[in-house]
């Protein structure tokens, strides 16, 4: 019996050479996008409990934290703020002097060439933790979808005013991202992008973000807005949707647990893809690693190569900064 003519993948994983030579998928600090929690104050870098190493900053150590990052090749970061008031309608988010808008400000005149990415939702803004304003139908509470919109429009607006340079709707409002998209041109932002929250789920793995961003819903959940974890086909049908209304990036989110979704999405879209590695995600990698039960720079570099491998173009991740050290 002879084996000479046998295919033997293994002659290619000889040496690390030829491993580096035959790599079919690749990481580097190019594909990250670093979360950053924006709060009122001055010195303010609260580490929030559930994710060891990320930190509710105030403006001025944002902007700090915002050299740092592009030093480490990062090119872009996405804001997520915390007003210092909470309101039914979620005004914070469209205030002209909201801490989000202070933060776009603060670091693109400390980092100009950052990415400034901001989140337009308004659950971290209303006094009741949903995405939306509420309307009380015979006794039944619900996100009112339209009303919403104008105001996530009015949002996006007053981030591209301070001078976002990419706008990213997280609410999961039907026709969002065509108002939005109006909104802007009509405001004179014809050239400011939108990377929409395209396909995101109602997921149990964003627990620890909404410690970081105090934006638990006091009453309910948010089933009836964000997707239903078992559904991959209209996963592809709210892509497809939001890149008619004019998205010029989709997301999915979470990532570990839809790598299935990211590459279905990937399969019927040519625009940049981004993958979302939740709080959740970081906090098991985090608290694994502390117990001594896993390698966690390994774990966490072979998760975020799975999200790029499944399709993904960009990932926002929690471990941006300490997977570019890795990798430089
Ligand atoms: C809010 C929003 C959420 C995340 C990003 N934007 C959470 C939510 O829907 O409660 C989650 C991010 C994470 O878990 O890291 N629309
Ligand atoms: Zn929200």
């Amino acid at each position: 019996m002879s084996f000479v003519s046998m295919p033997r993948p293994r002659r290619l994983r000889r040496t690390e050479s030829l491993r580096r030579m035959v790599r079919e998928t690749r990481l580097s600090p190019d594909d990250f996008i670093y979360p950053l929690f924006a709060v009122p104050g001055e010195g303010v870098k609260n580490e929030v409990v559930s994710m060891p190493g990320v930190y509710q900053m105030s403006v001025d150590q944002i902007a700090r934290e915002c050299e740092e990052v592009r030093a480490l090749g990062i090119p872009a970061v996405i804001l997520f703020g915390i007003p210092e008031h909470k309101d039914a309608t979620g005004s914070g988010a469209w205030d002209d002097n909201g801490v989000v808008q202070q933060a776009v400000r603060a670091i693109k005149k400390t980092v100009p060439e950052l990415t400034v990415i901001t989140d337009v939702c308004l659950c971290e803004y209303t006094d009741h933790g949903h995405c939306g304003v509420i309307r009380d139908t015979r006794g039944e509470q619900q996100v009112d979808n339209d009303p919403t919109v104008q105001l996530l429009v009015k949002e996006a607006v007053s981030h591209a005013r301070a001078g976002a340079d990419i706008v990213a709707p997280s609410d999961m409002m039907d026709g969002r991202v065509a108002a939005i998209r109006e909104g802007l041109d009509k405001g004179g932002f014809e050239q400011t992008p939108i990377l929409s929250y395209s396909t995101k789920f109602a997921s149990a793995y964003y627990g620890p973000f909404r410690d970081a961003a105090d934006s638990t819903p006091q009453f309910g959940d948010r089933r009836s807005y964000q997707m239903d974890p078992a559904n991959a086909r209209e996963a592809v049908r709210e892509t497809l949707i939001d890149l008619e209304e004019g998205a010029d990036m989709v997301m999915v989110k979470p990532a570990l647990a839809y790598l299935d979704i990211l590459r279905a999405v990937r399969e019927v879209c040519d625009v940049p893809l981004a993958a979302y590695n939740v709080s959740g995600e970081y906090a098991m990698v985090k608290a694994a690693a502390r117990a001594g039960w896993i390698d966690g720079d390994r774990v966490m570099l072979e998760t975020l190569l799975a999200m790029r491998r499944a399709g993904a173009d960009l990932i926002l991740t929690y471990h941006a900064k300490e997977a570019a050290r890795l990798l430089a």
